[in-house]
């Protein structure tokens, strides 16, 4: 071992692992987009196909992450250095960090979004609006000009003052109070949401399977969504794997990290649907369903104001605990290879990505027709890392864990005591050949090759 990988950070207990790991992919993606992809999707069948698709691909992909990092002790690009010398295998590294200036430009602008509505709910701002007018709130607030910007850079400010302080006393001890704190709020509003008159409705959407809904389209969203998720594909759980002690089991928290963001994203739809349907609203709303159709069902709830509160409260914190992670892909990349101090690199980072993201928030109102490749801004950013940079990171890191490294070392950071050999087995087989031919299925389509 070298002095450098002598004094890294790291997580200081099992339970801070979990929760920061949870924490990274138990985000906007499962409160914002899961149940609005559900929703458009058809329901129920098209949530069996995530399952399939979280066991079959990101269960592996998350375990290969893992392994990667604490094996090489090493930021996402430098682990490939290090296991791979002299190979081009360090530009699969480069898609991560790449993926991480995309992705959390216009995941600060969303998070943003969260923020400005704690108040709006705070305000009572919904109250006896019709649904066309809090849809026009939302639209005159995403597009004004100044107001979401502020917003966003709060945010990254917030994302930038916890990464500064580190690993354990920075990222761990903030996702070892938020996390539990999200649990509280979602169960809160889940109770609230089953126990509303007509909430049957909602749950059959949820539960009861309609096959004649599945399309492949369906089949290749689920795919994209299990690795946005499971924050897959970009060298997150790379870096933070790096931070795991070599005590703990890597595929025991792989298996946990994944149930508790499978768990979230469906206690969402619970909170969600069962209101929805109560209230006789159309579940096929898309991007607009927590930020229009929810604040429309809580005008209409007792007390609706307090459980909006929550509501976005628990947005803002679970999108804070992903955001950190993103950060930390860059700032674990500009500290440990380009030498930079851990502040220097984070205010660096931080500024960088709030600048992109500024674009992204203009792009959808005074740049709205500034199109690039017939997108606007903030829509080709998203539109690369779910179709180019997430499916091709996550396509070289199978390949990587499965054909690249040899078994024994694979074996030496997954097989820990008491790991029965035919699960070993099995992860090698998903690692080597289903996950990777899933994935260049989702690229091929997703590129419109396919
Ligand atoms: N998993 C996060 C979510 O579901 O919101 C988003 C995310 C975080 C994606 C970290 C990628 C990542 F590296």
């Amino acid at each position: 071992m070298d002095k450098s990988s002598l004094q890294r950070d790291s997580f200081g207990s099992k339970f801070g692992v979990i929760a920061a790991a949870a924490g990274s992919a138990i985000g906007l993606g499962n409160i914002w987009k899961f149940p609005y992809i559900t929703g458009v999707y058809g329901g129920a069948a098209f949530i069996v196909v995530y399952l399939i698709c979280i066991v079959l691909i990101g269960f592996p992909l998350m375990l290969s992450e893992f392994l990667i990092g604490r094996k090489a002790q090493k930021n996402a690009i430098g682990a490939f250095k290090k296991l791979a010398p002299n190979t081009p295998w360090f530009l699969t590294g480069w898609i991560g960090v790449a993926a991480a200036f995309v992705i959390l430009s216009f995941y600060g602008v969303v998070a943003g979004w969260c923020m400005e509505y704690i108040f709006k709910a705070a305000a009572n701002t919904f109250a006896g609006q019709s649904p066309d007018q809090i849809g026009g709130i939302f639209g005159g607030f995403i597009s004004s000009a100044s107001k979401p910007i502020f917003w966003q850079i709060a945010f990254m400010a917030l994302t930038a003052w916890i990464v500064v302080a580190g690993i354990k006393d920075g990222i761990e001890k903030y996702s070892k109070v938020l996390m539990p704190m999200l649990l509280v709020i979602i169960i809160i509003l889940d109770i609230r949401a089953i126990t509303l008159p007509g909430a049957e409705d909602g749950l059959a959407f949820l539960f009861k399977p309609d096959w004649s809904k599945i399309t492949g389209e369906a089949v290749l969203a689920a795919l994209g969504h299990a690795f946005f998720s499971l924050s897959l594909g970009m060298g997150t759980m790379i870096t933070y794997g790096s931070y795991i002690s070599k005590k703990e089991n890597l595929g025991e928290t792989a298996i946990q990290v994944t149930i508790a963001d499978t768990s979230i994203a469906l206690l969402a739809g619970i909170a969600i649907f069962p209101a929805v349907f109560a209230f006789g609203i159309e579940p096929n709303v898309g991007p607009g369903l927590v930020f229009v159709t929810l604040p429309n069902v809580f005008q209409q709830m007792p007390y609706g104001h307090v459980f909006g509160i929550l509501f976005f409260v628990l947005l803002a914190v679970a999108a804070l605990t992903s955001s950190i992670s993103i950060l930390e892909v860059v700032v674990a990349y500009f500290a440990e290879d380009l030498k930079m101090s851990r502040k220097k690199a984070t205010i660096i980072a931080a500024l960088i990505i709030t600048v992109i993201g500024i674009f992204c928030s203009l792009s959808n109102g005074p740049l709205a027709e500034a199109k690039l490749f017939g997108l606007a801004f903030m829509d080709l950013l998203i539109w690369c890392s779910d179709n180019l940079l997430l499916p091709l990171g996550g396509l070289f890191i199978t390949l990587f864990a499965g054909w690249y490294m040899k078994r024994s070392s694979v074996e030496e950071e997954v097989k820990a005591e008491g790991v029965k050999a035919g699960y070993f087995g099995a992860f090698i087989f998903l690692t080597k050949f289903v996950a990777p031919i899933l994935i260049a299925l989702v690229f091929l389509n997703g590129i419109g090759l396919l």
